[in-house]
Formats: C-alpha cells, sequence, structure tokens
C-alpha cells in the first residue's frame, strides 16, 4: 500500500534570530530540511510533499528537486499547513506520514517503523511518542485510565494535572489518507487561532477510531531546533552518530570529538584520522590513508595508502599512495597520479601530476599537464594567466625543473629536459636539453634518445 509524505517547513523560526529561514540552516554542510527530506523519502519510497510559506522561494531554490512543494500562506497551524497538501495527495496514496523539517536526527528506521505500525494496525492514526524530563514545550499525550491515547494537549491549554505529564508529542505521525481529508475540516479553530494538527488524536477517538503511539527508543532523535543553541547540540549529535559509524565500520579516530566528517563521505578501512580534519561534501577516501592533523578536504576522490598532513584540498583527485602537505592547497582540478608528492607550500589548479612526479616546496602550477617522474624545484610557477587569458603548460615526463623556474604558459618542456634554477621559460624546450638563465636559452643537449 502506497505512503505519502508531508513536511512541515511553512514556519520562519523566530527564535533561530535570523533573516535564513530556519530550514536552510545548515548541519555539516547540508540544509537542515534535507535531513528530513531524505529520512521521509527513505520511510516511504517516494518523493515528499514540503509545506513552505516563509521565504518560500528561497526554500524551495535552495532545496530543488528533492522535494515537491506547496505553499501555505497565511499560515494557519500545523494542521492548516498538511491541509494544503490535500489537492497534490488525495486519493494517490493509503497513508500520509507527517513529520517536521526540523527534526534532523530522526532517522529512517524510526519513520519506516511508524509507517509500518499504520500499515498492520487498523486504526486511523499511528504516532511517535518520547518520553523526556524536559518536556521542552513540547505536546502531552494524555491516555486513559485503561492506557489508550485519548488526545494531545499543547503546553498552553494544558491543566496543571497535564503538565505533569512526560510523554511527549515529537510531531510525526501516519494516518489514514480515508478518513484524514476530512477529519483536517473538522479540526476547530483554537484559541491562538491556529488548527492544530494535534486536534485530529482527539477527532478519531471521538470517530471510535485508535490510536497507537509507538515510543521512540533514543529521545534524541527527536530533538528539534527552534534556537541556535539546538543547532549546535543537533550538529554534535549528529556528527557523533557518524563517527560512531566510521569507526566501527573500521575507520581509526585519535580524536572523535575534533573530527568532523559530513554525512556523504566515505571511508575505507584502516584510514587513521587525525584531529580537526574536516571531511566536507561528497570526498571519498580510501583504504589505510593517514588524513590530518588539521586537513580540510571538500568534495575530494583520495586513492588507497594516501597521506594528507594539514592541507586544504578542494575537489581534487588523488590515485594511491600520494603524499600531500604540510600547508598544501590543492584546487579545483588537480589530479596527483599515483605516488606523487606535494609538499609545502605547494598550490596545485586544474593540473595533472603523472606517477612518481614530486614537487616539494613552494610551487604553484595552474593549468598544467605534467608526465611521470618529474622533478619540480622550489619555488617553481606556471605562469598561467597573461591578465586575460590562461594558458596551458606541458611537461614531459622525467622532467627537471630547477629552483625558482618561471614557466611562462603556453609552453611545452620535452621529455627529460632541464631547466636551471632561476631560469625564466618563455619558449618551448625540446627533449633532453638543458636551459638556463632570463629569456631561457638552450646550452646543452643533455643526452641522444634512440
Ligand atoms: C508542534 C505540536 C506539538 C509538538 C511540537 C513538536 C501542534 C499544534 N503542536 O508544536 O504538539 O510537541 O510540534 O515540535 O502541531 N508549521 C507550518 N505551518 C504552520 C505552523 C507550523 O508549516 O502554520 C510548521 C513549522 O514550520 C514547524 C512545524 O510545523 O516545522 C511545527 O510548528 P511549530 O509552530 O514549531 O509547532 P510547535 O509549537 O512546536
Ligand atoms: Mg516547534
Amino acid at each position: 500500500m502506497n505512503v505519502a509524505a508531508v513536511i512541515l517547513a511553512a514556519g520562519k523560526g523566530t527564535r533561530m534570530r535570523s533573516s535564513m529561514p530556519k530550514v536552510l540552516h545548515p548541519i555539516l554542510g547540508k540544509p537542515m530540511a534535507s535531513y528530513a527530506i531524505q529520512a521521509a523519502r527513505q520511510a516511504v519510497g517516494t518523493t515528499p510533499v514540503l509545506v513552505i510559506g516563509y521565504e518560500a522561494d528561497r526554500v524551495r531554490q535552495t532545496l530543488g528537486e528533492d522535494a515537491d512543494y506547496v505553499v501555505q500562506d497565511p499560515q494557519l497551524g500545523t494542521g492548516h499547513a498538511v491541509q494544503q497538501a490535500q489537492d497534490l495527495l488525495q486519493g494517490k496514496a493509503d497513508f500520509v506520514l507527517v513529520t517536521t523539517a526540523d527534526m534532523p536526527l530522526l532517522t529512517p528506521e524510526t519513520l519506516r517503523s511508524l509507517v509500518a505500525a499504520q500499515q498492520e494496525h487498523d486504526g486511523l492514526i499511528s504516532m511517535l511518542t518520547v518520553y523526556a524530563e524536559d518536556p521542552r514545550g513540547f505536546g502531552r499525550i494524555v491516555r486513559s485510565p485503561t492506557g489508550q491515547v485519548q488526545a494531545i494537549v499543547e503546553e498552553a491549554q494544558a491543566t496543571p494535572e497535564q503538565l505533569k505529564i512526560r510523554e511527549l508529542n515529537p510531531s510525526m505521525y501516519c494516518f489514514k489518507s480515508a478518513w484524514l481529508w476530512d477529519a483536517l475540516k473538522r479540526v476547530p479553530l483554537s484559541p491562538k487561532g491556529e488548527y492544530y494538527l494535534t486536534d485530529l488524536v482527539g477527532i478519531a477517538v471521538a470517530d471510535g477510531g485508535s490510536v497507537l503511539a509507538i515510543p521512540v527508543k533514543d529521545p534524541t532523535e527527536t530533538i528539534g531546533i527552534n534556537t541556535r543553541l539546538h543547532l549546535a547540540e543537533a550538529e554534535a549529535l549528529l556528527r557523533r552518530r557518524i563517527n560512531r559509524d566510521w569507526m566501527l565500520a573500521g575507520v581509526t579516530m585519535i580524536d572523535p570529538n575534533c573530527t568532523y566528517i559530513e554525512p556523504d563521505v566515505v571511508i575505507g578501512i584502516d584510514t587513521v584520522i587525525w584531529p580537526n580534519t574536516y571531511l566536507q561534501g561528497s570526498t571519498k577516501i580510501g583504504e589505510g590513508c593517514e588524513i590530518g592533523p588539521n586537513a580540510i578536504i571538500r568534495d575530494c576522490q583520495v586513492g588507497d595508502r594516501c597521506k594528507i598532513l594539514t592541507s586544504d584540498m578542494d575537489r581534487a583527485v588523488l590515485e594511491d599512495d600520494v603524499d600531500v602537505g604540510p600547508f598544501a592547497r590543492l584546487r579545483k582540478g588537480a589530479h596527483l597520479g599515483s605516488g606523487v608528492h606535494v609538499g609545502n607550500f605547494g598550490e596545485v589548479k586544474d593540473s595533472t601530476l603523472g606517477p612518481g612526479t614530486k614537487m616539494g616546496h613552494f610551487s604553484y602550477i595552474g593549468n598544467a599537464t605534467i608526465g611521470s617522474q618529474v622533478n619540480i624545484g622550489a619555488g617553481t610557477i606556471t605562469c598561467n594567466y597573461d591578465g586575460e587569458k590562461k594558458h596551458a603548460t606541458e611537461i614531459g615526463s622525467e622532467v627537471f625543473i630547477g629552483s625558482d623556474t618561471m614557466l611562462v604558459a603556453p609552453l611545452k618542456l620535452g621529455k627529460g629536459s632541464r631547466t636551471g634554477a632561476g631560469s625564466v621559460v618563455t619558449k618551448d624546450v625540446p627533449e633532453d636539453t638543458l636551459v638556463v638563465g632570463m629569456p631561457a636559452r638552450a646550452i646543452k643537449k643533455l643526452r641522444k634518445r634512440d
């Protein structure tokens, strides 16, 4: 039986004190709402419907095709919010899962168990509940003396007796659709002037239908974000969860409290991660690597047995046995072949370094294609920019570039050629030729090749 998901995200999130809608605040590099979207999608198998309102265009633009959207304007409460999805969903699904966009720790497994419970029981609503000593303003679950769920009472309307209840409403429900849309029309206006989704529980009971409550096993899953303090707490918990999973999967972390791994990162076994390391975006790290301390690696592919020490890397590709840093900067399009060494204060952008090439100290390589076993002396610069355009440098295999060489692109250095220290190379260098000076001139044929 098919299930649709609706995620509530129309509110402003006033307590964030932000010009950005609450649901777009990033957690480990992703907008808060994308966690709820992903969890709901995994639980129901279809694209969730996000109810947006405050800064709707900005939310839609940021989250793109990850969700379908309906706009709630004005925002008249959570019940009214779900109603906005009626035209899109009525008659299309047997069940409707409703969640909120500000609980990023909720797992797909928990949502799946909620959906499964509703599919298996012949009632109108299944809902999650959570037991917690600090009620955090959540609605209270009111049960009958025999333990049947009777109603959800909002904190503002609760009696002193009801305020003592510690079974709380995290606001995750799965409804029988055939009943839901009509029942929403019967939700009364609250004293606050809103239509509360929570009133559906009382309505279901009055209709003679059963409401199933499923307590969540791990209460931290239901930490909702209202302030930036909650944001930091949620991020820390999520980070801990990710780090724990990687450690159990065979990755060593010297200090997991100081290791920052985003959710889409992949890491091979026997890799050791030193503190203050950030693995971000779509980064993939191979097996047996040593990463950090102090490495920031964004959207990179790293092969097996690589060593990366105190460096910043963005959209770079490293094959196996590559050794980087300390203080290297690899930018977009840097591709380091197997066994490459990039040492301190080296910068590489849009360039390929062939297998075994070494670049030990203080160099800038941009828009270059470099062969294998090349030695790039300290202070080598590819002068790739003439003020208007970028130009390419091609360096053959086994070239030896002397310290402080300026390679004025466009330029080709033939296989086996050498440059003297301090050369300013403005013309192509033939194979096996030594050039020196400024501008560099050939002084010697180094060897004859057949
Ligand atoms: C709601 C529940 C409360 C529960 C708590 C858990 C109701 C009436 N109360 O209270 O029982 O314990 O969540 O966090 O549902 N939203 C809209 N449109 C609106 C109003 C809200 O989309 O018109 C969205 C918000 O953006 C948010 C979610 O619904 O994502 C919850 O709204 P919020 O105002 O935070 O409700 P709570 O007071 O927290
Ligand atoms: Mg709330």
